[in-house]
């Protein structure tokens, strides 16, 4: 059956994917919360429905506009049922299915069109009809698409309800919003229908994984993790015209970098234009990071959490930080430091060292003391993003404990 590890297989070794936030919001341009950051009635912002056109990926199947990016039988509002007239959920899959990727759909718990949903004290009945049409339409994402790898659940606060787990049945933490949720049921049925699926942890349930949002932080050992990132502002997922702070690829790389590091992914962000296609920002990035990956990915996909390590990015001395893998040890050299690159702390012997981005041997030297130093490196970094040097030990790494010292 599919055990929790059974069904992390695929999700560890792949270690980054892409976010696609597209919807109705992207018309206008300024972030997918724009509806209720703007107070714009759900009459006057259904008519944006009139003028669309649109390793794993997770698509924002219906953010908390509550416009579906595909044939929902229970929603007017739809992009089958407006101007689009496209189901795009069924393009998207098929697409992803085709590029060999896995098809993670994002879905929102909240919708913002319903009274209930801010103020379920006033309008209990109109809470309960969104609640009916989450339990419907995720059974129609679970149903009508084939095989899905991956659900992102998210919008799981409801205003007044606290969201803080506490431990039910002895065994799952469970929110107070997971009650009126009816979560528990709602992920049994996608279990039900979807026996190998990962889900996340944002309707109230811890479920299989923790998404720690705009920022890489592990969870403990043992728990799956993924980090979310927008490229651009903290502020807004959805496509934001005038985005002034992009992050540079070296950047996030690093980012990437990290999350492998202690074992977690990274789900990286992006917002295409109101037509679906993606902006030059975003492109050039991907293509960049398409570009390191190609050399050094073997130092990203199916990664290990390091035994020793504290923090991801937390090792590697002053110049980078490290990945691991089977006995292979990945030293990111985010700092070049020109001829002779030190490091302490590894307690195995290092067998060989290359360099990825360039194929050069390199020469090793260890003293007793468990410092390493590789000589005889170029003058200036081979790759200006992030050098990777793999070195191969003798057995899985282990490194000197310095009195809780980080490496
Ligand atoms: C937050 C935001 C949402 C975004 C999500 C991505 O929960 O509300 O707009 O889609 O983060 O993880």
């Amino acid at each position: 059956m599919f055990t929790y590890q059974k069904r992390m297989v695929w999700f560890n070794q792949a270690r980054f994917g892409m976010f696609i936030h597209w919807g109705l919001y992207s018309l206008l341009g300024r972030g997918e919360w724009t509806m209720l950051m703007e107070r714009i009635p759900p009459d006057e912002y259904a008519k944006l429905a009139d003028q669309s056109g649109m390793k794993y990926m997770v698509l924002t199947t219906r953010h908390h506009d509550g416009f579906c990016l595909y044939d929902s039988k229970i929603s007017d509002f739809t992009s089958v049922k407006t101007a689009a007239q496209r189901d795009f959920v069924a393009e998207y899959v098929k697409s992803c299915r085709k590029a060999g990727m896995k098809v993670g759909l994002y879905y929102s718990l909240a919708d913002w069109r319903f009274p209930g949903y801010f103020n379920l004290k006033k309008y209990p009945d109109s809470f309960k009809a969104m609640v009916k049409q989450l339990h419907g339409q995720v059974r129609e994402l679970m149903t009508n698409y084939g095989k899905i790898d991956y659900l992102f659940y998210d919008g799981e606060w409801i205003p007044g309800v606290p969201t803080a787990r506490t431990m039910e049945d002895g065994k799952v933490m469970a929110s107070e919003s997971s009650k009126l949720w009816r979560s528990k049921e709602l992920n049994r049925m996608v279990r039900s229908l979807q026996p190998g699926i990962i889900i996340n942890n944002r309707s109230g349930l811890d479920e299989d994984m923790d998404t720690p949002e705009q920022t890489v932080t592990a969870s403990k050992a043992g728990r799956a993790w993924e980090s979310c990132m927008t490229m651009g502002d903290f502020c807004g997922w959805g496509y934001i015209k005038n985005n002034p702070n992009f992050k540079t690829t070296t950047q996030l790389i690093q980012y990437l970098v990290t999350a492998a590091g202690g074992a977690g992914n990274y789900l990286l962000n992006i917002g295409p234009k109101p037509d679906g296609t993606i902006r030059e920002e975003e492109r050039s990035r991907l293509k960049e990071i398409g570009k390191w990956m190609k050399v050094n990915g073997e130092s990203i996909y199916d990664s290990e959490k390091a035994p020793g390590v504290p923090a991801p990015g937390w090792s590697g001395g002053m110049l980078g930080t490290i990945t691991t893998k089977g006995n292979n040890l990945y030293w990111h050299i985010l700092r070049w430091p020109g001829e002779t690159a030190s490091m302490p702390g590894i307690k195995n012997k290092v067998l060989s060292a290359v360099i990825l981005a360039t194929g050069q041997k390199v020469k090793i030297e260890q003293d007793k003391d468990g410092r390493l130093f590789l000589t005889g490196l170029p003058q200036e970094p081979p790759d200006r993003n992030n050098t990777v040097i793999k070195l191969k030990l003798d057995g899985k790494p282990k490194f000197i404990d310095y009195a809780g010292i980080p490496l």
